[in-house]
């Protein structure tokens, strides 16, 4: 196991580019792979979740080459059934959407990732995607992974969704493209709507009323497309200038889209000076005091993986901060509602769970030895809590931060005065 020794000291100063927004990079490789001919694709996710995807497709027969540092060109077309097992690693993301991709295609696969994603729960997707007509067989136990997908004959359906989740509603999505007639999801509480926007952006049909979405089957054109920054990757520089005493930060072209920036309007809320550029998409940070604040259920969604950040921000603000139905949270890469409370919770934050909230209590933070439980978001969050902390802090199991942001150290050495 890795550990990462992150001692308090100065501030955080310059400019950054994060890496591409990871939930985009999945989505728009698999458009890619599904499209007739050349797409080419600028600035997407480096880390190890992106990989798998594209690792998973070029098992499928998609043709992807690098082209310089940062384009890469996908050769889509006709997918074929691989010669091997599919593995997703660490990426609920991947196992999720693909599986929708996976259930219009006439041939079996079976799907399966590391010892966290064995225990995520797959039957929000094995359900309806059953109703859709495919079959999906558990191998190990009911509703998780792994699990094999005897693909194809799917059928339009209406789908009400049971928990907000742009995961479900993206598989379904991917599915609808290969079913015989129109798929409609409802979602009475609105999520990322990373798929509808690509789906538009690349010519498929779809239909967005006030609470649904309505899918016809098609194919997609060709494209370029560049990915932008990512939000949640942004959120811990966001709150790491926030919270460092003289810091000013800007960060470089971040995408900004349904339910992605809502850390942004917490944090505005308790204080901090953010600023965004409408023109260039940069946001510019400095340091401030901030106050505790109540974040509502409604507003989960829109800040689902920014939570942990959040508490960080909450633990160095004046009063308390109470985060209300965070239940999905337990269902993460780790349970994060239960490692938020133990890791930033034994670098001396003070928080308790109530049912499905939190109340963090603004305070000093000390530092100390904390693990990532194998979760990227954990592992950043402790990072920037030790910037404020009175002693250093080492952080075991940090190579999980490799899933999404491997270049984490690096960033945060440019950026520290
Ligand atoms: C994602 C949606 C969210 C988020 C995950 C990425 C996506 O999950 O937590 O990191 O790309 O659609 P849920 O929609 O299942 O909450």
């Amino acid at each position: 196991m890795k550990s990462e020794k992150i001692e308090p000291k100065g501030c955080l100063k310059g400019e950054i580019n994060v890496p591409g927004d990871k939930s985009i990079s999945h989505r728009i490789l698999m458009l890619a792979s599904l499209a007739e001919g050349e797409s080419t694709i600028q600035g997407l996710s480096r880390g190890q979740d992106v990989k798998h995807t594209m690792d998973i497709l070029s098992s499928l027969g998609a043709q992807l080459s690098e082209i310089g540092s940062d384009d890469l060109h996908v050769q889509g077309g006709e997918l074929k059934e691989p010669t091997r097992n599919l593995y997703v690693g660490n990426s609920g993301t991947s196992i999720r959407l693909i599986s929708g991709m996976l259930a219009g295609l006439p041939f079996s696969t079976t799907l399966d990732g590391d010892k966290s994603i064995r225990k995520r729960p797959m039957g929000r997707i094995i359900e309806p995607l059953e109703r859709m007509g495919v079959s999906i067989a558990c191998l190990e136990a009911t509703g998780m992974a792994p699990f094999r997908i005897d693909g194809g004959g799917l059928k339009g359906i209406e789908y009400q969704m049971e928990v907000p989740s742009a995961q479900v509603k993206g598989c379904l999505m991917f599915a609808a493209l290969s079913a015989e007639g129109d798929t409609t999801i409802i979602e009475d509480t609105p999520t990322r709507a990373h798929t509808e926007e690509l789906f538009e952006e690349v010519g498929l049909e779809i239909e967005i009323a006030d609470s649904s979405i309505t899918v016809k089957a098609g194919r997609p054109k060709p494209f370029i497309h560049e990915v932008k920054g990512d939000p949640s990757q942004a959120a811990f520089w966001v709150v790491g200038a926030t919270i460092l005493h003289g810091s000013e930060v800007s960060i470089k072209n971040i995408y900004r889209g349904q339910e992605r920036t809502g850390f942004i309007d917490v944090l505005v809320r308790m204080g901090a000076k953010i600023t965004h550029d409408p023109v260039t998409n940069d946001l510019q940070v400095s340091s401030s005091e901030l106050v505790g604040t109540v974040v509502e259920e409604t507003e989960i969604p829109g800040l689902i993986d920014e939570v942990p950040i959040l508490a960080v921000a909450a633990a160095c603000a004046d009063g308390e901060t109470h985060f209300k139905g965070l239940g999905e949270l337990r269902v993460k890469e780790s349970n994060r509602l239960e490692t938020i409370v133990s890791e930033i919770g034994s670098m001396g934050m003070k928080a308790e769970i109530s049912g499905d909230d939190l109340v963090v209590k603004g305070g000093k933070l000390t530092g100390g030895k904390v693990d990532s439980h194998g979760d990227h978001r954990i592992a950043m969050s402790c990072a920037i809590a030790a910037l404020v902390s009175t002693s250093p802090t080492e952080i075991f199991g940090w190579e999980a931060v490799s899933t999404s942001y491997p270049d984490f150290i690096a960033d945060l050495d440019a950026l520290r005065k």
